[in-house]
C-alpha cells in the first residue's frame, strides 16, 4: 500500500492517468470512506452539495450495468478496433495503449472490486451546461485521494442510456442522475505516469482567445 504522506498534491495530479487494469483484490471499506471523505470536500455551486455517492459491490448490479457498458463500448469504439489501432502515434483521441486499456476495462468492468456512482440531485432534467460543475471537482478529489493510496480509478460514462432502469436499480430519487461510474481497484498494469496532453502553451489564451504565449516569456500576467 502507498503512504499518502509521501506524495505531494502537485506530484499526485501530474501522475494520475486513468488506470483500467485493476485487480479483483478487495478494497477495505475504511479506504473507500477515506476517498469519499476527500470527494465531499470538493466544490459545488452555493455549496449546495446536491450529490450522493452510491458505492456498489453487488455483483448483480455490476453485471447488469457492465452489459450496458459493453454494448456502448462496442458501438462507440469496439466496432472500430482495427481502424483505431492502425492510427499513427500522436493522433488525437485515445492512444493505442489507451484503447487497449479501455477495451480491457469494458471486458472486465464488473471485476473491479468497488464502483462508485457520483449522483446529482436535480440533474435528471437539467438543461444548464454548468450542471456537472457541481460534482466533477469532487470526483477529481476522489480520484486523487485514491491515487494517494495507490488505488486506480477512471471516470467512465459508457454505461449511459438506461437512466430510468439504473435509477430503479440503485433506488435513486426521481430527480437524480448518475454523473459517472468510477471503477476502483489496485492497478495490475501500467504506471502512475504523467497523462499525455496537448502542450499547455497551445491551449492557454491570455485575455483573449487566440492570444497564446510561450511559457518562458518572463511576463507577469499583464
Ligand atoms: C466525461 C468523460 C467520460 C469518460 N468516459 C470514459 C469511459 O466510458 N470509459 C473509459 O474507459 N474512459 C472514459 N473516460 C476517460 C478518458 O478516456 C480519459 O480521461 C482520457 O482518455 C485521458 O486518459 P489519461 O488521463 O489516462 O491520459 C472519460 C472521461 C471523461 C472526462
Amino acid at each position: 500500500m502507498t503512504d499518502p504522506a509521501d506524495l505531494s498534491v502537485l506530484e499526485a495530479l501530474h501522475s494520475t492517468p486513468a488506470r483500467r487494469y485493476l485487480s479483483t483484490e478487495p478494497v477495505p471499506d475504511e479506504l473507500v470512506w477515506e476517498l469519499l471523505d476527500a470527494a465531499v470536500r470538493g466544490p459545488s455551486g452555493g455549496n449546495s452539495q446536491g450529490w450522493g455517492w452510491v458505492v456498489v459491490t453487488d455483483p448483480d448490479v455490476k453485471k447488469q450495468v457492465a452489459g450496458w457498458y459493453r454494448d456502448n463500448w462496442n458501438l462507440a469504439y469496439g466496432n472500430r478496433r482495427d481502424e483505431i489501432l492502425a492510427q499513427p502515434a500522436g493522433a488525437p483521441g485515445l492512444s493505442r495503449n489507451g484503447f487497449l486499456g479501455a477495451e480491457h476495462l469494458a471486458e472486465h468492468l464488473e471485476e473491479a472490486p468497488v464502483w462508485i456512482f457520483p449522483v446529482l440531485r436535480g440533474a435528471a432534467d437539467a438543461t444548464d451546461p454548468m450542471t456537472g460543475a457541481s460534482v466533477y471537482g469532487a470526483v477529481q478529489n476522489l480520484c486523487l485521494a485514491a491515487r494517494a493510496h495507490g488505488l486506480g480509478t477512471s471516470l467512465t460514462t459508457l454505461y449511459r442510456g438506461h437512466e430510468d432502469e439504473l435509477r430503479e436499480l440503485l433506488g435513486l430519487p426521481g430527480d437524480a442522475l448518475t454523473m459517472a461510474l468510477i471503477p476502483i481497484g489496485w492497478p495490475t498494469r501500467g504506471r502512475w505516469a504523467q497523462p499525455r496532453r496537448r502542450p499547455v502553451e497551445e491551449v492557454v489564451h491570455w485575455n483573449r482567445w487566440g492570444d497564446t504565449r510561450p511559457r518562458d516569456g518572463g511576463g507577469t500576467g499583464a
